[in-house]
């Protein structure tokens, strides 16, 4: 078991990448705090762990609000002794074209992809220093944040500055031994995309379920990529193995990046 003894907290733990990431830390040996601003999908995702012998704690946070993080922290810490990994994995998109997107768009998706990394990076941090043994920072990117797309503005944008921020925040935290890691999924088969499928589909006049086939087609290693595929990257980073990484943003989406 790779993460033995290490305390975790997952952001938007309830659904898709960070339900799939908090399934398999547990199984890896970590205590999880399963963090989502959905309480009743964060409670689902603890129970599972707990029925399968894991140890796990349900928290209802907003990763906008600084109070409700500090309380996120101080419960992992009260409940299981510290605090070793946290996963920036809380994120939303929606697909709108560029001269349709509202300042409010634009708000709502750096606000909660962007703003809520630092505060959480930042409440995380302050009590991996005050431990003295290191941690590590996972962060959620996107294959969205390497290019732009004519849809997907803001979306695009806010996952960029994620790759971005990965870097200052690791630099600022090297000396605390703290690695921090993006990752950049592709197309990855969850909630959100459901979604994502639907108003590609609407926008361009095809059959809900096309947008996902059409574009699957196109990825290297021939199939869509599950949330599994996802926590096997997030585990490595959270691990010892990744003792000697920093500042880096590892794609995990089939090669579909940059063909
Ligand atoms: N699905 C994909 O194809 C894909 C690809 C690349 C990157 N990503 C990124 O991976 C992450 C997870 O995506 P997913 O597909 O599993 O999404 P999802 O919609 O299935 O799950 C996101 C979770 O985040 C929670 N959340 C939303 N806002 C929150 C907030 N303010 N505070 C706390 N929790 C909040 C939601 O309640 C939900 O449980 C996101 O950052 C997303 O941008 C997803």
């Amino acid at each position: 078991m790779k993460l033995e003894g290490k305390t975790a907290i997952v952001t938007g733990g309830g659904s898709g990448i960070g339900r799939g990431i908090c399934l398999r830390y547990a199984r890896e040996g970590a205590s999880v705090v399963v963090a989502d601003l959905d309480t009743a999908s964060a409670e689902k995702v603890a129970e599972e762990i707990k029925n399968a012998d894991g140890k796990a704690l349900a928290v209802t946070v907003d990763v906008t609000d600084r109070e409700g993080v500090k309380n996120m922290v101080a419960t992992a810490v009260k409940e299981f002794g510290g605090l070793d990994i946290l996963v920036n994995n809380a994120g939303v998109g929606k697909i709108i074209p560029f001269l349709e997107t509202t300042e409010a768009d634009f708000d709502f998706f750096f606000g909660v992809n962007c703003k809520g990394l630092m505060i959480c990076s930042q409440e995380a941090a302050k009590q991996m220093i005050a431990q003295n043994r290191g941690g590590k920072i996972v962060n959620l990117a996107s294959q969205a944040g390497r290019r732009g797309e004519s849809l997907v503005m803001a979306y695009c944008a806010s996952k960029a500055a994620v790759i971005n921020m990965n870097q200052s925040i690791a630099l600022a935290l090297a000396e605390h031994k703290i690695n921090v890691n993006a990752i950049a999924p592709g197309i990855v088969d969850t909630p959100l995309w459901v979604e994502i499928d639907k108003q590609f589909a609407k926008l361009l006049g095809w059959e809900i379920g096309e947008p996902k086939r059409k574009f699957t087609e196109s990825i290297p290693l021939g199939r869509i990529e599950q949330p599994e595929d996802v926590a096997g990257a997030a585990v490595f980073l959270a691990s010892e193995d990744a003792d000697y990484i920093t500042q880096q943003c590892l794609n995990v989406d089939g090669g579909n990046w940059p063909s």
